[in-house]
């Protein structure tokens, strides 16, 4: 190879050799987020059809159809004015409300990781 090719080589070498090390672990992270939203779902979708405790309600008992059928568009009007709550509260909140009032439980600190992944898991519902 005469100099002016090797140039021409380096020139297009180099950049793509430098890519690869920003590709391919934003690639590794990509399937790392991928499976942790997936895990926080598939932990949000058992925790739908559970109830806090016994002979209490599932959220999914109330919320499966009917005027109350709960979707992803639904939650996304968080945060918003709560007439039960007479205040404006962020869609966890209010799940969070619905497990103390509606399912039994004694409720959880908000940014608990169950309360997320029953937040990701209703954010998937049609
Ligand atoms: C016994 C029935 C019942 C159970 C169990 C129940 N809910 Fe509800 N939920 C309701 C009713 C009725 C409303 C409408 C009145 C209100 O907002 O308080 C509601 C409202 C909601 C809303 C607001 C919907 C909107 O359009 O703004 C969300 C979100 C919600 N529930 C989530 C849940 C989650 C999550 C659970 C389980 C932890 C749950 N609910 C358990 C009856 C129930």
């Amino acid at each position: 190879m005469n100099p002016p090719k090797m140039f021409l080589a380096a020139l297009v070498l180099i950049p793509l050799g430098l890519s690869l090390f920003v590709i391919v672990p934003l690639a590794e992270g990509d399937a790392k987020a991928d499976k942790a939203l997936e895990d926080a779902r598939k932990r949000g979708q058992v925790l739908y059809k559970q109830s806090w405790k016994k002979g209490a309600k599932a959220c999914f008992a109330c919320h499966v159809r009917g005027p109350n059928k709960l979707t992803g568009r639904r939650l996304k009007t968080y945060p918003k004015y709560d007439k039960a709550l007479r205040k404006v509260v962020t869609a966890q909140e209010k799940i969070n409300n619905m497990i103390k009032t509606k399912s039994g439980g004694a409720g959880l600190d908000l940014g608990h990781a169950d309360l997320t992944a029953l937040e990701a898991y209703i954010s998937t519902l049609k």
